[in-house]
């Protein structure tokens, strides 16, 4: 176990959703994001700055330093989003873990009518949230549950059940931008919990970072000992071959898309700059 999270909003998870925000306004097609409640949630001076060309550029240059992150982070996005409308008849429970401002249960209010949503965070980034929200008059639909949870602590699935989950049901599970914040043993600990509780045809959404030497996830160099202060130190970098990491819980690949797939597939360009080269996106199913 590490140690407790700090009292502290996530900052990764506000920087990722003012990447959607931006998005959102942006003209150009392969940029241009669906994400209307990060945009909603966006304080107003930086809401006008996002909607004009030349200052969304400023704005963009201010925030994003770090190449090809905002492009990745853009194309991860499209990438779940097409999941979350694609047809999920036979799922019946959804797990986001280190959910941030995610806004999919809203979005897709009504693809998502009758699965039980479980958004599970760490305690005061989800206060924040559901504060945030609340502050813009932003209703969360009837078939979600917040599950406040620091996910390097023990108790996840009684903290699960205690919010209504129930075990052996299909389950649709998302980790987006998260593995590589965490602990190697909470990572190993998470899909332990998903291979021992999910149904088969159960379907895994993660990104993940390889080959890095000391863990330091690009972009965040710089901020490391803020990351660290904040508990959200640098953790699961994959070592070896993800078709094994993925047998050891029974699961298996359904697609991979490294930043060369994901750069053609949604900006029809090569590969995006370095630091995002270094993360993969896989979509994976449970086989018993
Ligand atoms: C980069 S953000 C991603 C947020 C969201 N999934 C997205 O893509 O916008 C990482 C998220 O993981 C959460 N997180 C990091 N460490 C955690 C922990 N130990 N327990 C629970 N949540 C954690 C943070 O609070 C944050 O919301």
């Amino acid at each position: 176990m590490s140690k407790p999270f700090k009292l502290k909003v996530s900052t990764t998870a506000q920087g990722t959703s003012l990447m959607r925000a931006i998005s959102y306004y942006e003209k150009n097609p392969f940029y241009k994001g669906e994400d209307f409640i990060a945009s909603a949630i966006l304080p107003s001076f930086l809401a006008k700055m996002a909607k004009y060309n030349f200052s969304r550029t400023t704005l963009k240059k201010a925030l994003f330093k770090v190449p090809g992150i905002y492009e990745y982070v853009i194309s991860r996005t499209h990438f779940i989003d097409e999941i979350f409308k694609s047809d999920l008849s036979g799922i019946e429970q959804i797990l986001i873990f280190g959910a941030g401002f995610d806004s999919r249960a809203i979005r897709f209010e009504k693809e998502l009518k009758y699965i039980k949503i479980f958004e599970i965070d760490a305690p005061p980034t989800q206060q924040a949230k559901i504060s945030r929200f609340a502050e813009k008059n932003i209703d969360f639909p009837a078939n979600i549950e917040f599950v406040s949870f620091d996910l390097t602590q023990e108790g996840l699935g009684e903290k699960l059940e205690e919010a209504g989950f129930r075990k052996h049901r299909r389950c649709l599970i998302l980790l987006e931008g998260l593995t590589y914040y965490l602990p190697q043993e909470t990572i190993f600990s998470i899909f332990d919990f998903i291979c021992n509780c999910t149904a088969e045809e159960s379907q895994v959404i993660f990104d993940y970072a390889f080959g890095l030497a000391d863990n330091r996830i690009p972009g965040n160099e710089k901020n490391y000992q803020s990351l660290v202060n904040a508990g959200e130190s640098p953790g699961f970098v994959l070592e070896g071959e993800i078709q094994d990491f993925l047998k050891t819980y029974n699961f298996e690949i359904i697609e991979e898309l490294d930043s060369v797939k994901l750069a053609k597939r949604y900006f029809n360009i090569e590969d995006f700059e370095q630091a995002a080269q270094k993360f993969r996106l896989v979509n994976a199913v449970k086989k018993n």
